[in-house]
């Protein structure tokens, strides 16, 4: 079956990951149908269309279905559904910030769990099965051993965000269990970074970002003074934090492989699966690639450790490669040089 007969659901596709994953499914031939409230996305003016959305139709010349509609909203879901026959879902809608999730609990449990309810419901009504969630690294908590492997234990998160990772990862274990039909990938993302190497669509934060990438890119262009970073007395080679960063393509390259392996094999039940590259780099030694990539110096200051940070975090990432066929392909200098060209053309995100 030609993927063009692979109708795909994307809730959040206006966003930071979304956006990368659509263009490389359309690149891949699927149909999408977006959805999106656009709470944290750029809407642009004239069109109806978000304006990630309209680059992405622009660079690969196809079209993308959108809908504004918020997954906390059963109708305006079911409504989408009776519109638009679909085969698979990819779920990126949520809220994402891990130090307001400590601040607005309630709204990230409601959106997160609830709204992932929802779709989950609908979705059995309409009878689609094939389930993608974006999960995260932080569903393994404070890590117990170097590399995560997907069969160490979860749960142990020290921030209400993460705990709605692991919560609807536990719901999706429960539903699998109880009704044979489901087949689910749970993707634990680790850091995703960088931009489409054409630098039209990249991250476009809200205010202060919450990430490194970001926040350096903004500091490179002068928008932000100087980057903090939170310790350098961790147990790492440089004693700044270590990350698994992962180029935002390779991980949009790891839902196309998802959704190929449950068109082609139906795998039943539910699956955690690991998108990393395996190794880790630490804070500093990304400024010094971003400064390589750059030209510009980047000013920083050492400050006292966040509570809830770990030392060091990477992926296993060996049953993505042999269960997808998927690894990822690019480096920390890449994940810069891309961010650099999108900062550069875009330096106010979508706005310019
Ligand atoms: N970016 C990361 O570092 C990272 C890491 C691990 C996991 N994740 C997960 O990946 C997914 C996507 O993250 P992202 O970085 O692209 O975030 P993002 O904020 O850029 O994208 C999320 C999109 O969902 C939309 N959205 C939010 N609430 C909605 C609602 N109620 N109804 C409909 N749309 C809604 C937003 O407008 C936004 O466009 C999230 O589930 C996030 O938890 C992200």
């Amino acid at each position: 079956m030609a993927n063009d007969s692979w109708s795909v659901l994307v809730t959040g596709g206006a966003g930071y990951i979304g956006s990368h994953t659509v263009l490389e499914l359309l690149q891949a031939d699927f149909e999408v149908v977006v959805i999106d409230n656009l709470s944290n996305a750029f809407k642009g003016e004239k069109d109806a269309k978000p304006e990630c959305l309209l680059r992405i139709e622009k660079l690969t010349n196809k079209k993308v279905t959108f809908v504004h509609c918020d997954v906390l909203n059963f109708n305006e879901l079911r409504d989408v559904f009776k519109k638009h026959k679909f085969n698979s879902v990819i779920h990126f809608a949520a809220l994402k910030a891990v130090g307001e999730s400590c601040e607005k609990p309630l709204e990230y449990y409601k959106t997160n769990v609830c709204g992932t309810l929802n779709l989950l419901k609908v979705m059995r009504e309409f009878n689609v099965r094939c389930f993608i969630y974006s999960s995260s690294a932080t569903v393994y908590g404070t890590p117990e051993k170097l590399p995560l492997v997907e069969n160490m234990r979860t749960g142990n998160c020290t921030n209400p965000y993460g705990k709605t990772k692991y919560m609807v990862e536990e719901i999706l274990k429960d539903l699998c269990s109880s009704d044979k039909t489901w087949s689910v990938i749970s993707l634990r993302y680790f850091n995703p970074v960088g931009a489409h190497s054409s630098g039209q669509i990249g991250e476009d934060p809200n205010g202060i970002p919450n990430n490194l990438m970001p926040y350096i890119a903004q500091v490179s262009v002068g928008k932000r003074d100087i980057l903090y970073v939170y310790g350098n007395d961790y147990d790492t080679p440089d004693g700044t934090g270590v990350r698994d960063y992962i180029h935002i393509m390779d991980l949009a390259v790891g839902h196309v492989k998802a959704l190929v392996y449950q068109k082609i094999t139906n795998p039943i039940g539910f699956k955690a699966i690991n998108l990393g590259t395996g190794k880790g780099s630490s804070v500093l030694e990304v400024v010094h690639a971003f400064e390589k990539a750059s030209g510009k110096t980047i000013p920083y200051k050492i400050v006292a450790r966040r509570p809830g940070d770990i030392s060091a975090s990477y992926a296993d990432a060996s049953l993505a490669n042999k269960e997808l066929d998927w690894q990822a392909t690019k480096n920390i200098d890449d994940m810069c040089i891309d961010t650099w060209k999108w900062q550069q053309n875009n330096p106010n995100g979508y706005k310019s």
